[in-house]
């Protein structure tokens, strides 16, 4: 899906709309739209803040779920309360298990709902909705992928997905950068390093904090001013696909940037999980064009 696809008013709305526009429709496929049933096999606090949900599909045959799908999740609460909202696949361990990366929002309505859940306990969903990441790559050698917060959920799920399918995916390396407040909102670093680990040179990652400790020796600030520097020593920029998962502002920010740098607007793919309205920082985009646009404009 073109990175235009995914703007909207706030989630009620966007689910609305997920559900008429023609971005229900799977590029390869046919809309899939079902209500369905899954058991909450795990709901384990993975950061900060941050709870990993793990749902088995109580379908017979369930679709191909995979990272950036989303679901329209509904919850009921021990007291009645209910909820319905969008979340997006993080990962796919096998067929008909789905992990979904939430931040717990203390006066949201239905993230304090999700955070109760405990094995056993039942969810309705409907979808799958969205096009998957892998379907939004452009023709490229390499992906970034670039989140706040929950955002990296999707971007760790579709790494670990396709860097192990070498005939399908190629040889084509993965990097993320995800940006977090503190060092205790990083979450899913141990299987990133994992990650690393087993695909040393295919599969790297990076935390940007905001508020580091002292001491910190990693990326500081906010993505969008972090990384354009050191995104410049990239080599093949021109086909390098990025994908921007999470809070809108960044998403709309760094966009600019990369299109107002030269990208093309085939290889800048995104997933706004809230901000949908925001406006790009103008003076953030300047700066990141002006730190990248030699390095894409050298390797035309
Ligand atoms: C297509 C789509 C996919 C999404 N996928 C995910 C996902 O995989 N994981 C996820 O955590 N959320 C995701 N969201 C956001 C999710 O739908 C809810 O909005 C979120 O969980 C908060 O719900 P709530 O009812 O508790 O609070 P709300 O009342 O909906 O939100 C309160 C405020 O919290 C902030 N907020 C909302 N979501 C987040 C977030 N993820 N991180 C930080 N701040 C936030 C916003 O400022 C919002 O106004 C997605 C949204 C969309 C539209
Ligand atoms: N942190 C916790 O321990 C915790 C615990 C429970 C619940 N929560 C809830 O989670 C909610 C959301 O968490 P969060 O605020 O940490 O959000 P988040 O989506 O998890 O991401 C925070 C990171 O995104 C950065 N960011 C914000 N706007 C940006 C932009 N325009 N461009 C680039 N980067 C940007 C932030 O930088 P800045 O720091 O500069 O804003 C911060 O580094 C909180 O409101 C809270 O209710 C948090």
């Amino acid at each position: 899906m073109s990175s235009q696809g995914r703007s909207a008013t706030s989630s009620s709305a966007h689910l609305t709309a997920v559900r008429h526009s023609r971005f229900t429709r799977n590029k390869r496929g046919p809309l899939v739209v079902q209500a369905a049933k899954a058991r909450v096999e795990s709901n384990a606090v993975v950061g900060a803040g941050t709870q990993l949900l793990s749902l088995v599909s109580l379908e017979k045959s369930p679709p191909e779920y995979l990272p950036g799908h989303v679901l329209s999740l509904s919850v009921v609460g021990k007291d009645g309360r209910s909820a319905r909202k969008p979340y997006t696949v993080s990962r796919v361990p096998k067929a008909g298990q789905i992990q979904l990366l939430y931040r717990v929002i203390p006066e949201g309505n239905a993230t304090p709902l999700l955070s109760a859940l405990q094995e056993g306990d039942f969810v309705d969903y409907e979808g799958k909705f969205h096009t998957p990441i892998i379907e939004e790559l452009s023709d490229c050698s390499k992906v970034i992928g670039i989140a706040t917060g929950s955002g990296i959920g999707p971007l760790l799920g579709f790494a670990e997905r396709f860097l192990p399918k070498e005939k399908f995916f190629g040889k084509r390396p993965v990097k993320l950068f995800a940006g977090f407040r503190s060092e205790n909102d990083i979450c899913l670093h141990r299987e990133m390093n994992q990650l690393r680990k087993r695909y040393p040179g295919m599969f790297e990652w990076k935390a940007s904090l905001t508020r580091p400790p002292a001491g910190w020796s990693g990326l500081e600030g906010r993505v969008t001013s972090s990384l354009p520097k050191m995104l410049s020593q990239e080599t093949d920029l021109r086909r390098t696909h990025f994908h921007l998962v999470g809070n809108g502002a960044m998403i709309k920010t760094m966009q600019a940037g990369l299109l107002g740098a030269g990208l093309s607007e085939k290889q800048v793919t995104t997933e706004a999980f809230f901000n949908f309205q925001s406006q790009p920082d103008t003076i953030v985009v300047a700066r990141i064009i002006e730190e990248l646009s030699a390095a894409v404009n050298e390797q035309i």
